[in-house]
């Protein structure tokens, strides 16, 4: 005998490698509530509507309300041989309540039924994963306060270029993290406008139901305006992977510093003890393991985005299978950026910056040169004919082993006439910084001012959450 709810027209129970093959249930079952709430929505619909009783509406939503309980407090154990967790919650409601049960998909199909599903699985998790980033911006934010006037050299070409602050350097990646909430935000937003419930297995329903009104219980702005596109589109699940990667991208670059910068090369942080590890055979070392996981797992995170555009790019109107396979890559995506987010605001609160070491660094590799050519353009020279003395003057200290700095000033006037005292201050790391007031720029001030307005952005979005 046939024991699924589809049994009816099967002569034949379903060959068991078949059924499993089949099963979404070792991973959908994780949205649980959310089916649940999808369809304490639809069933007072239905009341409502008159399509069932609202006694029995009544009965459908006191027992869901029950089934969802007994699932997180570990009294209902959801039952791995079930189909999918949808058959399972309508199965253990039916066994409870008997013939009332088996209304409850009146009007609906599994196929409208998942793609709700998974729209309020990712609007939870994305207001999770929101709410992880503040925690990372701010723990960047709050470092960089601490350090905005800690000089370092800053790269092009991983050269030497001009000197910055730490402060500033960590502000960079503060401007891609609030990009990135503002870009997760939207494609949640466009997720949660158009609600697919109702669209029924594809050509909508025979029933009088109200689809504006479940939208409205689920936080949907309006029914989707096409059931065929209600039941298979997963715009909004590539769209919310691609805005993850983009955020997984961000924090395998900030690993690639981090890991730089915690080698003896660079030395320019420490990691606390607590999110560095050890070896096995070497003694001496410490390892940024959280960091390099990261930047690992940033790939999983784009094959994830890839495996979604893959599934949908074959499959014609309305619900095909394939689509069961959105699911696994879906949930490992969120996993994988909330399990990085979690432990890189820690590592960043905890993290050492070495000031003296940064400060070391900037004094090598003439990162102060732009500033000798701009010097010269204080005194009236163009631009171009200070920029080719200034290449001269390197030139000279390179051959000579020396540096900048420490040049005399008969030595700097056998360039240029305009040399003067003045010089000496004008080069030093702390004025070339701090001359750097263009808006957006490295000098304290300047970078306060970012401060300031990753600390606004992070209150009024903790308002908009409220
Ligand atoms: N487990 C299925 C999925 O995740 C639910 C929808 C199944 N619909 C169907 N008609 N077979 O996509």
């Amino acid at each position: 005998m046939n024991n699924k709810l589809w049994a009816g027209r099967f002569s034949k129970e379903l060959n068991k490698v078949a059924d499993d093959f089949n099963s979404s249930i070792p991973f959908d079952s994780r949205m649980y509530s959310q089916d649940i709430r999808g369809s304490i929505a639809h069933a007072t619909m239905l009341g409502m509507q008159g399509i069932i009783t609202i006694d029995e509406a009544h009965t459908i939503i006191n027992e869901l309300v029950k089934i969802e309980e007994d699932i997180t407090e570990g009294r209902l154990e959801i039952d791995m041989t079930a189909e999918d967790v949808h058959m399972f919650v309508e199965s253990v409601l039916t066994e409870r309540i008997g013939d009332t049960g088996k209304k409850l998909h009146t009007a609906r199909s599994r196929n409208d039924q998942v793609a709700l599903d998974v729209r309020l699985y990712l609007k939870d998790e994305t207001d999770n994963i929101i709410e992880d980033i503040c925690s990372l911006i701010e723990a960047l934010t709050d470092k960089a306060d601490e350090y905005k006037d800690a000089i370092m050299p800053g790269y092009t070409h991983m050269q030497r270029a001009q000197p910055i602050t730490f402060g500033h350097h960590l502000m960079a990646y503060v401007s891609m993290f609030m990009r990135d909430i503002e870009r997760i935000s939207e494609a949640s937003a466009r997720m949660m406008s158009a609600s697919p419930l109702g669209s029924c297995a594809l050509a909508g329903t025979t029933y009088n139901t109200d689809r504006q009104r479940t939208a409205d219980i689920l936080g949907f702005q309006y029914p989707c305006r096409n059931s065929l596109d209600g039941v298979s589109d997963r715009d909004f699940a590539i769209e919310l992977c691609a805005a993850y990667s983009i955020a997984m991208m961000h924090i395998s670059r900030l690993s690639e510093e981090i890991i730089l910068w915690s080698s003896w090369e660079f030395k320019f942080i420490e990691l606390d003890d607590s999110f560095s590890t050890g070896s096995s055979i070497m003694p001496q070392k410490k390892n940024p393991d959280m960091a390099e996981l990261a930047r690992g797992k940033t790939g999983r995170v784009y094959g994830d985005l890839m495996t979604l555009l893959t599934i949908m790019k074959g499959t014609p109107l309305a619900y095909n299978k394939d689509m069961q396979e959105d699911k696994e890559a879906i949930f490992d995506a969120v996993d994988t950026l909330k399990a990085c987010l979690g432990v890189f605001a820690p590592m960043i609160k905890t993290m050492r910056p070495i000031r003296e070491n940064m400060y070391a660094a900037a004094q090598k590799g003439f990162i102060n040169a732009t500033d000798v050519a701009d010097y010269l353009v204080g005194k009236g020279l163009p631009f171009r004919s200070a920029y080719k003395i200034t290449g001269q003057l390197v030139g000279k200290c390179v051959a000579e082993g020396k540096v900048l700095d420490n040049l005399s000033l008969d030595e700097y006037r056998e360039f240029s006439e305009l040399f003067d005292e003045d010089l000496y201050g004008f080069i030093s790391l702390e004025s070339c910084v701090s001359r750097r007031t263009s808006y957006g720029g490295t000098s304290p001030e300047s970078v306060a001012s970012q401060i300031e307005y990753a600390r606004e952005f992070l209150d009024a979005f903790k308002i908009d959450e409220e």
